[in-house]
This record gives structure tokens, sequence and C-alpha cells, in this order.
């Protein structure tokens, strides 16, 4: 049962309510304040989060563990690795008589495996054809938006020992 008014066809609650459906996508100022309120206070939190993680923040401290035997792979040679964990996946590429190199194997696109064209003498990703300098580790060409992670090698003697990871 619907109330009208006499001598109208409007219900009666639509004059007690008078916001017409058009209207009612319209924000009110105080809606609106307390969006923006509520927000700002979001941020706020947020980067006070962000700014107690960067106070604690510990670098991180990596062993030190031999990869290779000094000569143990020919020059263009490659040898796998993992470090610093065991599923931290890399690779040592052998580029002169006494140059060594080595990179994380995951592409910083989507993590598939690079391997070393010894060919084109660049590391590729099969994915989606993305090339990374031997040198550096930077992007030559492809999706990847940042350079391999290169492991910092040291000799020591007769090994080849990894030291940190840059990157
Ligand atoms: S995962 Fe390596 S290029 Fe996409």
């Amino acid at each position: 049962m619907t109330w009208l008014r006499r001598g109208s066809s409007e219900p009666l609650w639509k004059e007690e309510f008078p916001v017409r459906t058009a209207d009612e996508r319209y924000v009110t100022r105080r809606q609106l304040t307390k969006f923006l309120v509520l927000t700002s206070l979001g941020m706020f939190v947020g980067n006070i989060w962000i700014l107690i993680r960067s106070i604690f923040y510990k670098a991180p401290i990596y062993g030190h563990q031999p990869v290779a035997q000094l000569g143990e792979i020919p020059v263009g040679g490659v040898k796998l690795f993992s470090y610093p964990s065991k599923d931290d996946h890399c690779i040592l590429i052998r580029t002169a008589e006494d140059e060594y190199v080595g990179y994380s194997q995951k592409c910083t696109h989507l993590s598939c495996a690079v391997y070393y064209s010894q060919a084109e003498n660049r590391l590729e990703c099969p994915c989606h054809k993305g090339f990374f300098s031997i040198k550096d580790g930077a992007v030559l060409q492809g999706p990847p938006s940042r350079p391999l992670p290169r492991i910092v090698l040291e000799a020591r003697g007769e090994q080849l020992v990894a030291i940190e990871v840059k990157g």
C-alpha cells in the first residue's frame, strides 16, 4: 500500500526524502571529506610502516662459497652453481683465460632460467627473448627492465669463491 497525498501522484515518502535518483550519484561534501581523511590516514600509516622497515633493515650477509676450481672449465665454458642459498641458481662463465663472470640464472622479467650463448656472447632468456650483456648483466634486448644480479667472485688460491650478490 502506497501513501499518497490528496491530489498528488507522488508517494508521500518522496516528499519527505526529496533526493532525486539523478542526484544520488553526486558525492556530498561530508562524504568527500571522509574519503580524503581516510585515504590520507591510510597513506600516512603506510609511510610510517615503510620508514620503520627502512630503519630496521639489515643488508643480507652473504657467506663465502667456493664455486669452481680455477681452470676447471674451458674458455667459453659454463658451470652452474647455487648461491647464496641452494635455491638461488647461478651461472658461471669463463670469458677469457683468467676472467670469470657469474650471474643469477633467474631472468629479471618472469624468472625463466637464462643460458649462455657462446655464438652471440650474451646471456639469453628463451621465454621472451630477453638478452643480457655478458660484461655487466645489463639488458640488451627484450622485456626485462633490470639487469641480472651479478655474483661477485674472488680467486683464492686455486679456487673461485662467490662472496656477494650485487643488484
Ligand atoms: S622471462 Fe625472461 S624475458 Fe621473459
